[in-house]
């Protein structure tokens, strides 16, 4: 290929993360060449789909800028190596997720993909290349990093190439959350960059002054960035678990959550946002980059501090298994024979990743009681349901409509805030369910006034 390019960008990784990320970065700076590189041909294969409709992330926006860059000066591919010894820039955006066996098991991050990212490094690059930690990390990890790349010298044959490579490590924390991924990518609220020394910072500094506004940008060391992630993380979902702590006190007292929330919301030392109650939170990051801190603090000793963090898993569980046990109570206390609708099995609205969903564990506790469900959800495949669980096709159903769903069913449980469940018939709805017909709101925001006309009898969360 002609080199008309001014930088390389190479990104070990095209997930959640990394797909988005670089696929942003391509379109802000057509004069740098990203190449995004994976070891899972389905999903390069996705990516570089004909049919942009297949692309294997569902984000708003997304489809039209991989649209614009890609051949041009983004590209998808499989050749992790030749990427990797072209790059000069490599972004390391691969899975972490928690360690089920082993030290640290169900609380430190797996790190076995960053070490294999890191010998890959280690062996292929060429010249001074730059190692940008982009996934959310334990602190301390860029040393590991580090001590990888820096040990290649001792297990590479020894030439001149050998002598002329060496690495910097920048820490570059992603703060997008999915389902808005663009819009965060495209006006970040800040880009944190962590370093050692300053023309690291800079190179990567640059890439993100090509559409971000310099004062946006926070540089630190290396260790406030890696750490700035895990704490913003575990402030957000502190969050969650406190209002919904506070919805099922609301559901007791007759107050109302989302009227709480805007109250406290409206105190500009609150602030508005990530105030909405619901099932609890999801996602890849929140709940491992807990555990992740707790199980930092308890390593070095702050007991008190791990347990303090611990409690905002505990209060998520705990909210799940509080939905569950309400549905089953209003259902005359069991759920055998009973078909229950469930409405959302994506762990938010507006994307199609399922990853640790309030919906999965609602669900298989609505299974353990005998229930069979019959899911809707508007971005997930049948594919992607299925393997969360270990259950019959008598026991478990999936359709296209919502209104399939809850044919014959007794009850509708809404767990992901689609917009579309507002704008449903709900009088067909009603007319094709078992009487009494229920709708459990879990995420507050449906209609309940014009449901229960229809004749619906309602339970909405913290009200
Ligand atoms: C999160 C962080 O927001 C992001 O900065 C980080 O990079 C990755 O983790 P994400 O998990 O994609 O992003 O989505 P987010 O919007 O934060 O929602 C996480 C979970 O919390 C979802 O299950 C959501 O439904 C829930 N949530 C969020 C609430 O229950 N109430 C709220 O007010 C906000
Ligand atoms: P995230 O949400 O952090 O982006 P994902 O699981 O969606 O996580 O994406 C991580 C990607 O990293 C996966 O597609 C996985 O195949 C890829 N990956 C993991 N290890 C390597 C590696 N050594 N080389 C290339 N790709 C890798």
């Amino acid at each position: 290929m002609e080199n008309k390019f001014t930088k390389n960008i190479c990104c070990i990784g095209a997930g959640y993360v990394g797909g988005p990320t670089m696929s942003v970065i391509a379109y802000n700076c057509p004069e740098f060449i990203v190449n995004v590189v994976d070891i899972n041909k389905q999903r390069i294969n996705a990516w570089n789909s004909n049919d942009f409709s297949k692309l294997p992330i569902f984000e708003p926006g997304l489809e039209k800028i991989v649209k614009k860059c890609r051949d041009r000066n983004l590209f998808f591919s499989l050749k992790v190596e030749e990427c990797i010894s072209e790059a000069d820039i490599i972004f390391i955006s691969v899975n972490t997720p928690t360690k089920t066996k082993g030290i640290g098991a169900g609380f430190a991050s797996d790190l076995k993909w960053i070490e294999s990212s890191a010998r890959q490094i280690a062996k292929f690059a060429k010249g001074h290349t730059i190692v940008v930690e982009k996934s959310t990390l334990p602190v301390k990890t860029a040393e590991t990093i580090k001590l990888i790349l820096n040990s290649s010298k001792q297990n590479n044959k020894i030439n001149e190439d050998t002598h002329k490579k060496n690495f910097s490590i920048v820490s570059n924390p992603e703060f997008l959350a999915e389902g808005t991924a663009i819009e965060d990518l495209q006006n970040p609220d800040r880009v944190l960059i962590g370093g050692e020394d300053d023309y690291s910072i800079d190179v990567v500094s640059d890439i993100y002054k090509n559409w971000v506004d310099p004062d946006k940008i926070i540089t630190t060391n290396l260790w406030s960035s890696e750490l700035s992630k895990l704490v913003a993380n575990a402030f957000l979902a502190q969050r969650i678990s406190s209002i919904n702590s506070i919805s099922a006190l609301c559901e007791i007292t007759g107050a109302n959550i989302n009227e709480v929330a805007k109250a406290i919301g409206s105190d500009s030392r609150i602030g508005s946002k990530f105030l909405k109650a619901g099932p609890g939170f999801g996602g890849s990051c929140f709940k491992k980059d807990i555990l992740n801190l707790v199980y930092l603090c308890r390593y070095y000793g702050l007991k008190e501090v791990g347990d303090y963090w611990e409690q905002v898993v505990d209060i998520n569980q705990w909210q799940q298994r509080r939905i569950s046990s309400l549905v089953i109570k209003n259902l005359f206390g069991t759920l055998s024979n009973k078909k229950l609708a469930v409405f959302g099995f994506s762990f938010k609205a507006n994307t199609n990743d399922t990853r640790e969903s309030p919906s999965i564990n609602i669900s298989k506790d609505l299974l353990q009681e005998g229930a069979k469900l019959s899911f809707y959800d508007p971005k997930v495949k049948e594919k992607q349901i299925v393997i969360e669980f270990d259950k019959s096709v008598e026991e478990i159903f999936i359709n296209d409509t919502a209104l399939k769903a809850a044919e014959g069913a007794d009850a509708i449980i809404v767990l992901t805030e689609w917009e579309e469940f507002n704008y449903l018939d709900w009088k067909k709805i009603f007319d094709v369910m078992r009487k009494p017909a229920w709708v459990f709101d879990a995420r507050v925001y449906l209609d309940k006034e014009n449901l229960k006309n229809i004749g619906f009898k309602v339970w909405s969360l913290g009200t």
